[in-house]
């Protein structure tokens, strides 16, 4: 999608569609006025009617609005008066581009930015609507053999700016909106491809695509047979059960000074989890497909980081691998030897994400990172913490911890801090190994943290469980490329540019 900043008035612009908001009480924004004095008052008289009401994120499109220059009129409902946020003005944005993509309108004149918003510039604004009406506009159909709904016409939108020097605000912030956006998108596709597609291979393949499209991105993989001399068979006793290899994808990003130490990101892409032996129950299984959501958000995080030429230094690992039960697949019982020289009792073939995790955290230490962050559809008992909301968050460095929670607020993709610590630890004991990969059910999120943290001492570590934000269920079934946004303001906070 194009986006421009412009100023000029909601009465007069020549668009195809002029966007204005209205809040809950019936009081109209400033652009609402101004249609409303120039129309005979049509935007009162649609809130004095009762067929407008200004609910958060409400829309409704007048057509030929009388007196006015556009040929078409979005309401958008603001919600309560006063209480304008952030997450509010993001979701009317969203919801006002939704709305345009099932009309004739190609492009609008957003004057929603006019309002206040609490907490935000112009550049914010200006992103957050870039990213809003990206994510608005993502489609997943090509695997359907004929559309459901033609594609939109709609493609250029403007946005309302005060001035000239708002302007060039505002074209930033497009500009690592649309960045966002992007890696966001291809996470999304990554997550949404079935499992049958969406292969261990397939990701890896993914990764080269996206390596060989950006100037300065590399990238390398660590085949099965390496894997085997490295020593990593924790990672490999996941992929015995299956015909399909694992691969563990690295991508590298070097835009910062040579000499300093890059940022480390390591994602979980269980490419199907069925539990192996240890195996789940039939409803919702197809939903395991997404269980290399972790995975695909460091891809697309990649990207955005590629796209944005960041003066960052960034290594993205990806172990993959599927979960199968089979002749080969590990038994609950079976001893492993991790890469890092301990050895685990693996009592729960489904808690299979720690331990291919273990050893991708154990590799990533030959980079020397300033910081470590892994990212996994974790744990169901997150899910169960946490709802759909936040992403759970644990960390052994207070410090990365509050730099990854004030990413997330600014991004609107938040994480919520849960503990970590001995007495969790002690849960994880065996009778046989070092320690079980399970710990009972109490605590499962903090627990499988508890485990990732023996491989991570002294490094400066955090864990988001995503489990619970990585995929939408139900009707809208589908995944939200979480946490690029999180994960992409993080690294631009450090590199400085936003
Ligand atoms: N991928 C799942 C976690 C999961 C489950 C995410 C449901 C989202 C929804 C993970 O591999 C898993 O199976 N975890 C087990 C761990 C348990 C055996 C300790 C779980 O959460 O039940
Ligand atoms: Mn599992
Ligand atoms: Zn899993």
């Amino acid at each position: 999608m194009d986006f421009t900043a412009k100023t000029g008035s909601a009465a007069t612009v020549r668009t195809d569609c002029a966007i204005v908001g209205v809040y809950k009480d019936g009081r109209l924004s400033a652009a609402a006025m101004e249609i409303d004095a120039v129309s005979d008052k049509l935007v009162s008289g649609l809130v004095k009617s009762g067929d407008f009401r200004g609910q958060a994120g409400a829309t409704l499109l007048v057509h030929k609005p009388a007196g006015a220059s556009a040929k078409r009129l979005l309401l958008v409902g603001l919600g309560e008066a006063g209480k304008l946020d952030l997450k509010g003005w993001r979701k009317a944005h969203g919801a006002a581009v939704k709305a345009l993509l099932g009309t004739g309108a190609k492009e609008a004149f957003s004057f929603l930015s006019s309002e206040t918003v609490a907490d935000a510039d112009t550049y914010t604004l200006a992103r957050h609507a870039a990213e809003a009406a990206e994510e608005a506009a993502y489609r997943f159909d090509e695997l359907k053999s004929s559309l459901d709904t033609p594609p939109p016409v709609f493609g250029k939108l403007a946005m309302w700016v005060a001035d000239r020097k708002s302007q060039s605000a505002a074209s930033t912030g497009f500009k690592h909106g649309q960045a966002v956006a992007e890696g966001q998108s291809l996470a999304r596709r990554l997550g949404n491809l079935p499992g049958n597609v969406c292969t261990p291979t397939y990701l890896a393949a993914a990764a080269k695509k996206l390596a060989a499209a950006h100037q300065g991105l590399k990238i390398s993989v660590v085949e099965q047979a390496q894997m085997k001399k490295l020593g990593m068979n924790a990672l490999l006793s996941v992929a015995q059960g299956s015909r399909q290899p694992p691969k563990l994808i690295v991508l590298e990003w070097r835009g910062g000074p040579k000499q300093k130490a890059p940022v480390a990101l390591v994602g979980k892409a269980i490419t199907f989890d069925t539990g192996g032996i240890s195996i789940k129950p039939a409803p919702a299984m197809d939903e395991m497909k997404f269980d290399m959501c972790g995975g695909a958000s460091v891809i697309g995080t990649m990207a955005t980081v590629a796209r944005l030429n960041l003066p960052i230094n960034v290594v993205g690992l990806v172990p993959a691998a599927e979960n199968m039960p089979d002749g080969l697949a590990s038994r609950p019982g079976d001893i492993v030897k991790t890469m890092s020289g301990q050895t685990v009792e693996i009592l729960n073939t489904d808690a299979e994400g720690r331990l291919i995790l273990c050893d991708a955290l154990t590799y990533s230490r030959r980079y020397k990172p300033s910081a470590v962050i892994d990212i996994a559809t974790l744990t169901g008992a997150c899910v169960i913490a946490l709802g759909h909301h936040l992403s759970g968050l644990m960390s052994s460095d207070d410090m990365l911890a509050n730099e990854l929670l004030r990413a997330g607020i600014d991004a609107e993709d938040r994480a919520w801090h849960l503990p970590i610590g001995p007495d969790y630890d002690e849960q994880l004991k065996s009778n046989f190994a070092d320690f079980a990969n399970v710990a009972g059910r109490d605590a499962g999120a903090v627990t499988a943290a508890c485990f990732l943290n023996r491989f991570t001492r002294d490094l400066s570590w955090a864990h988001l469980d995503i489990a619970g934000t990585a995929w939408k269920t139900g009707q809208a079934k589908g995944a939200t490329g979480r946490p690029v946004p999180l994960l992409s303001q993080f690294l631009m906070s450090r590199a400085g540019v936003a």
